[in-house]
């Protein structure tokens, strides 16, 4: 008590307590409540993931389906969103339209704010659920200047957020079982990994009670930067400018190798992981089995494969423990459903919105106190004020 100890990018320093997500990073073990990821990843459904996050047990049939019915019955956004949506340049970068309107949803639903009891709790849960998906799948259709609507009440809910991406402004919409599978397995794979740099966000701004949606607004804010769920757009962007540059993954081993060259090679390397990314292992093996199912032939997975190899022998990569993690072969998946690439963030956060919310419920229900780090001042000790003539 009393002696603040300095952690830089809280690299050793727990800030809670939490039951949700337990990660070993050295022997490359993920799991939600205690089930594995790789199981979940192959038998659960998205939804019945979020259920599990969110409330700590995998839903029963009947619970299953009233969560669902109550988020289908929140998912409305006000028609006067559209009027703030059409405010942005067509241009702009999805994710930061996202934290945008997810923030400007508390306007339409003031009672989200004060949420003290688990009903309350619960209602502000389902419209976020409800909201989210839509307010992602407008934000796509706005840059491409299609009509902005809503899927369709019969169908599950990541089928229905695919339909409100896709749906032609004729109505017609067509999927299949490969491509919701996909999806649901990459929502699955993103949905939590305790306390990241935006889930650490939502609970640091959750924790002055400050309400979930804005909490999940500055969540999206912190996921979209380059070193954490922005990755996934960079690493296709990165393979991109491989593939135009002739395809020599050496020269840009070598760019990332080199400390006076700030390029890194993205979707490499993690914090916690030390051995190799159980999310990546996973991904790596759908995108192939998708593109094989798909007939798709996309050289840029070749070109990560060939630096995946080449860094995993490589003296750099291995001393410092860089493997492939979760985004590296994310976007590839992306692509193959035909999600574009300024898409790919959002849709991490997509994935990530229950574990956001499940994360803040448990902060709330715990009565954390609210966040705030200490400091070690090494500035100017006290000196005189002098009027601005004098200076
Ligand atoms: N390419 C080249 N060198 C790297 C890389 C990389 N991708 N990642 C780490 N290093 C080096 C780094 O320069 C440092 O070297 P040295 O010891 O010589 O100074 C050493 O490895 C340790 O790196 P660090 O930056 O201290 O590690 P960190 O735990 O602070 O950062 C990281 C973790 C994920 C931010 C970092 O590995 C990185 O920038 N990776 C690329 C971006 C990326 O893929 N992010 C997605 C992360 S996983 C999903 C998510 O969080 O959303």
């Amino acid at each position: 008590k009393g002696v603040v100890t300095l952690d830089p990018g809280y690299k050793n320093t727990g800030a809670c307590e939490s039951a949700i997500t337990f990660l070993d990073g050295e022997k490359g073990v993920l799991r939600y409540r205690g089930y594995a990821i790789e199981e979940l990843a192959e038998k659960a459904h998205f939804l019945e993931v979020c259920y599990l996050l969110i409330f700590g047990e995998l839903p029963t049939e009947q619970q299953l389906s009233k969560f669902h019915t109550d988020i289908k019955a929140q998912s409305h956004v006000d028609e006067d969103v559209k009027r703030i949506l059409d405010g942005f340049p067509k241009a702009a970068h999805p994710m930061g339209v996202l934290s945008s309107l997810t923030s400007a949803l508390v306007a339409f639903n003031p009672s989200s704010v004060n949420v003290d009891s688990e009903e309350d709790m619960y209602k502000a849960i389902v419209k976020i659920l409800g909201k989210f998906p839509v307010l992602t799948a407008w934000t796509y259709r706005k840059r491409m200047g299609l009509p902005l609507d809503y899927g369709g009440d019969s169908l599950g809910y990541v089928d229905n957020f695919l339909k409100m991406m896709f749906k032609k402004p004729s109505g017609e919409y067509t999927t299949n079982e490969t491509v919701l599978e996909a999806l649901d397995k990459l929502l699955i794979l993103h949905a939590d990994h305790e306390q990241n740099c935006s889930t650490s966000t939502v609970r640091i701004v959750g924790s002055s009670h400050a309400g979930l949606f804005v909490s999940i607004s500055a969540g999206i804010a912190a996921l979209w930067g380059p070193l954490h769920g922005g990755a996934n757009q960079a690493v296709i962007e990165m393979l991109e400018a491989i593939k135009e540059d002739g395809g020599d993954t050496k020269k840009f081993m070598a760019k990332a190798k080199d400390k006076d060259d700030p390029f890194r090679l993205m979707g490499f390397g993690h914090r916690v992981y030390k051995n190799f990314d159980p999310r990546a292992k996973i991904i790596k093996k759908a995108a192939d089995d998708l593109l094989d199912n798909l007939g798709i032939d996309d050289d840029v997975l070749d070109i990560a494969k060939a630096l995946e190899k080449e860094a995993l022998e490589d003296p750099y990569f291995v001393e410092r423990k860089l493997y492939p993690n979760v985004d590296f072969y994310s976007g590839i998946i992306y692509r193959a459903l035909g999600i574009p690439v300024e898409m790919f963030t959002p849709m991490f956060a997509l994935g990530r919105l229950p574990g956001w919310i499940a994360q803040w419920r448990e902060m709330r229900l715990n009565k954390e106190p609210i966040g705030r780090p200490r400091q070690i001042y090494i500035g100017e000790t006290h000196r005189e004020f002098l009027p601005v003539e004098k200076r």
